[in-house]
């Protein structure tokens, strides 16, 4: 890395303070990203000030404070269009990514799939992506079915096309694996399901905070975030979906703020994005959101994705000269995502022992058991990075995994 680009990352370090601690005697090295991401002091001062100054409910209140949440609220909505290149009454409000997609598999799913339609997955996916879609298929008795992955731990795009034949009615997929660090061509992904009609669905999870996202570029029809893996407080995701789906859509959840008018034996409801919001939503959080979707893109997605790559393609050359040592995933193109075993060491007394040197990494099947049970393993270690991990310390994850493996040896 450049000496300019260095002390840029390193000022950038300073904003947040989580990780000048020490952990166990050791400075904390936080590679738990994909799991969720630290949050930089403006995000966390966004917070404060909003519950110090602000702190009203949304929508309905005809007073200052309830003013200004809203304002703050709703501008947190039109950031967030900005920053997916959406429309903002496309964007709902969410707790999450888990949420986004149960939501899309209830409202969408309940009235467009059928007995014997298809819905089409991939091997690589999260349980979020996954267990939403065999309920929906369970209620409706839909058909499941899934891209292979190659041995590499790609999509095996030679079967898409086979794939997508007959009543496919979704093809739901994951922007980057949260196991195998994979990158997969969204934008293909989507013209190809287009081609025959289906809906498309992309789960960007751990894209969103780590690589520019355009939905127009995307052509998708729903997108799926959560905030707290993109610098932003946890229980905010947006669900982004095309307008004309969005308006044909029946509400997920019922109560407050989605509706227009309410009798005693029935409702009228809102337009979209606020009929899939009932209740009060998670105002601060998703005002945390914006904030942070301001701070990720001052600092730049394509250079914070360099960034990412960078350290996962170090992280890969030192992993793999511990003898042993078996990575998962793509060698060339791949995201910050880094999955490994150290031969028979069991991933859980790997991370257990990674944690007495301060070093924070994720061991187990990362949500994704299907993707393991293909992988032929029951666990992995995952070193997963973002923009405020550096070189010096995957050097450092390398000496703390040695240590490990002379132990177990
Ligand atoms: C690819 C992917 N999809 C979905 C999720 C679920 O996200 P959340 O728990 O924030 O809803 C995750 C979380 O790790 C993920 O990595």
């Amino acid at each position: 890395m450049e000496a300019g680009e260095t002390r840029f990352w390193e000022a950038i370090r300073q904003d947040f303070p989580t990780l000048a601690q020490q952990v166990h005697g050791h400075p904390l090295i936080y590679f738990d990203n994909a799991a969720t991401s630290q949050k930089p002091k403006v995000v966390i001062n966004t917070l404060s000030n909003f519950y110090e100054h602000d702190n009203s409910n949304v929508h309905r209140g005809l007073h200052e404070l309830s003013n200004r949440a809203t304002a703050a609220f709703e501008g947190a909505r039109q950031r967030l269009a900005s920053y997916l290149g959406a429309p903002p009454d496309t964007i709902v409000f969410t707790r999450g990514t888990t949420e986004s997609i149960n939501l899309v598999a209830r409202a969408w799913g309940d009235a467009n799939v059928g007995k014997g339609d298809v819905i089409l997955l991939t091997e690589m996916e999260h349980h979020s992506n996954l267990v939403p879609w065999q309920l929906l298929a369970g209620r409706k008795a839909a058909i499941l079915r899934f891209v292979p992955i190659t041995p590499e731990g790609r999509l095996d795009l030679e079967k898409l096309d086979t794939l997508l034949e007959g009543p496919v009615k979704i093809f739901a997929f994951a922007h980057i694996s949260n196991t195998l660090g994979t990158i997969n061509p969204v934008a293909d992904l989507c013209s190809r399901a287009r081609r025959i009609g289906a809906v498309t669905l992309v789960d960007a999870a751990q894209s969103a905070g780590h690589k520019p996202l355009d939905v127009r570029e995307i052509g998708c029809d729903f997108l799926a975030l959560s905030g707290h893996k993109m610098c932003g407080p946890t229980g905010a995701g947006v669900l982004y979906g095309r307008r004309e789906l969005l308006e044909s859509m029946e509400p997920f959840h019922g109560g407050g703020e989605m509706i227009s008018s309410v009798a005693l034996t029935q409702s009228e409801f809102k337009a979209p994005p606020h009929r899939f919001e009932a209740g009060t939503p998670a105002i601060a959080q998703s005002i945390g959101l914006g904030c942070a979707a301001n701070y990720l893109d001052e600092i730049g997605r394509q250079r914070i994705f360099e960034h990412d790559q960078e350290l996962a393609f170090h992280a890969c050359s030192v992993i793999e000269q511990i003898p042993g040592a078996k990575i998962f995933g793509p060698r060339d193109t791949r995201a910050g995502v880094v999955s490994f075993v150290l031969g028979s060491i069991h991933a859980h007394d790997v991370v257990s022992m990674a944690d007495q040197y301060g070093l924070a990494l994720r061991g187990g099947h990362h949500c994704t058991q299907p993707l393991l049970r293909k992988l032929g393993v029951p666990a992995t270690a995952r070193a997963s990075f973002y923009f405020y991990n550096t070189p010096e310390e995957v050097i450092r994850m390398g000496e703390v995994l040695r240590k490990i493996h002379a132990f177990f040896a």
